[in-house]
């Protein structure tokens, strides 16, 4: 087969390193890709959002399999565009992904399809939504449902904070003309399950944790993700088969019943409640960083499981039982304002993969070139062995403006 993956980052690379080891491919390119991935593909330099740029190369290079990192091409309507050719696209139209898109479709298919999810209500009027909030209590949820880059999740520990939030949201109109989502607060681990998904077809994946906040103890500000790990052992396995039953399954079947089909990587972002687990988010993508330590735990071949799926046949997927755990490494400064350029070595010393987020060549040097540069992880019998080896790697880079956390999976690790 020949594959085309759109992306750029370390889930990309991620992807790239599982296609490539695939018995089925043929010619594997990368749509911008980066450094790390030059190992396994072809670099294109196309924007892959020029749709009509993609399709030319496409046809020219007889591309079989297009898949997606980002959930801006499904935004854009990657899948939608390619409809009617023979070129498949491993991703749902723009209409299905709005389970990621739209916030209030997500919580509409969950409260018709009875998934487990927290209490909520719509609104667009200020005054509507004060009432709502007088009536409710404080810790409080308040998400703009539209991209408002990455400020739409407001968790109100005060009630000033969520008037305030609902203020910039629905008076000021900050983002823009979107409904306002008020949540119910729900207190737990969150984990990550995802799985391939074709019509009601799921196959699950093994779960992940992500770290999202800046700093050690889970303080600082929110980052796209500064660490992971998989499998997750404080979340029993009962609690994942329920989640797989009652929200994945539930997800994909509601999807098909309401004619918006999905063909993709469907991610639950779940929080383990007293309740058993809820949801508070669907995406549409493969996570990022999930994918860096879920991927290489894959025994079965990558590209065999999608053809499969494609042609709705469903056969057993091989995990290995190992832990992997991952560390990023970020520029100084990031999330905010943070310098590049920054010459990095060390990094062909690390004995588990390790993917690039944003790193950049220069005469066969590398570089520092965004606000995640690289993910390192590290392989374990045990969680704990995962964490050691994957510090014991971290350790091996030299670069003088990066920085990472100290206790990725420290929730995870028996002390
Ligand atoms: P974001 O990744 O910007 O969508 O932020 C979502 C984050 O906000 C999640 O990772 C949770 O930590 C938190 N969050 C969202 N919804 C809830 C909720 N209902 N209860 C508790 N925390 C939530
Ligand atoms: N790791 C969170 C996400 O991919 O959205």
């Amino acid at each position: 087969m020949n594959v085309l993956i759109l992306g750029q980052g370390g889930r990309e690379h991620a992807l790239a390193y599982v296609v490539s080891k695939s018995k089925l491919i043929n010619s594997l390119f990368v749509a911008k890709g980066n450094p790390g991935i030059k190992e396994y593909a072809t670099i294109i330099d196309i924007d892959p959002l020029d749709f009509k740029a993609i399709m030319e190369f496409s046809l020219q290079e007889e591309i079989h399999l297009i898949i997606p990192g980002s959930e801006v091409y499904l935004e854009n309507g990657i899948a939608d565009y390619f409809l009617g050719s023979n070129i498949s696209v491993f991703g749902p139209t723009k209409k299905s992904a709005q389970i990621e898109t739209s916030k209030a479709f997500a919580k509409e298919i969950m409260k018709k399809y009875d998934i487990p999810t927290a209490e909520y209500q719509i609104f667009d009027n200020y005054n509507e939504a004060i009432k709502y909030l007088d009536k409710k209590e404080i810790p409080i949820v308040i998400k703009y449902d539209g991209l408002a880059a990455g400020k739409g999740v407001v968790v109100a520990t005060t009630k000033d904070e969520a008037v305030n939030a609902l203020k910039i949201m629905l008076e000021d109109k900050k983002y823009g003309n979107g409904s306002v989502i008020i949540e119910e607060f729900l207190e737990g681990e969150e984990f990550s399950l995802m799985a391939f998904v074709h019509d009601e077809i799921v196959i699950p994946m093994p779960i992940a944790q992500d770290h999202k906040r800046l700093l050690d103890n889970d303080l600082g500000p929110n980052t796209g993700g500064m660490g992971v790990y998989s499998p997750v052992p404080i979340i029993s396995k009962e609690s994942v088969d329920y989640a797989v039953l009652n929200v994945m399954k539930k997800a994909a079947k509601g999807l098909v019943k309401e004619k918006y089909n999905f063909t993709g990587f469907l991610y639950g972002g779940l929080i383990q409640t007293i309740d058993g687990p809820k949801v508070i988010e669907f995406n549409a993508r493969f996570g990022d960083p999930e994918a860096e330590v879920i991927l290489p735990k894959l025994k079965t071949d990558f590209l065999e499981i999608i053809n499969n799926l494609l042609h709705s046949t469903v056969k057993e997927i091989v995990w290995d039982n190992d832990y992997y755990l991952g560390v990023v490494l970020a520029s100084k400064g990031y999330p905010n304002k943070y310098s590049i350029n920054h010459k990095i070595s060390g990094i062909n010393k690390t004995d588990s993969p390790l993917f690039h987020m944003g790193t950049k060549m220069i005469d066969k040097e590398l570089f520092t070139n965004g606000g995640r540069v690289l993910l390192v992880t590290g392989k374990g019998k045990t969680i704990e062995e995962a964490k050691e080896n994957a510090y014991i790697n971290v350790k091996n880079i030299e670069c003088e403006n990066l920085i990472y956390r100290t206790d990725i999976g420290a929730k995870s690790v028996k002390k």
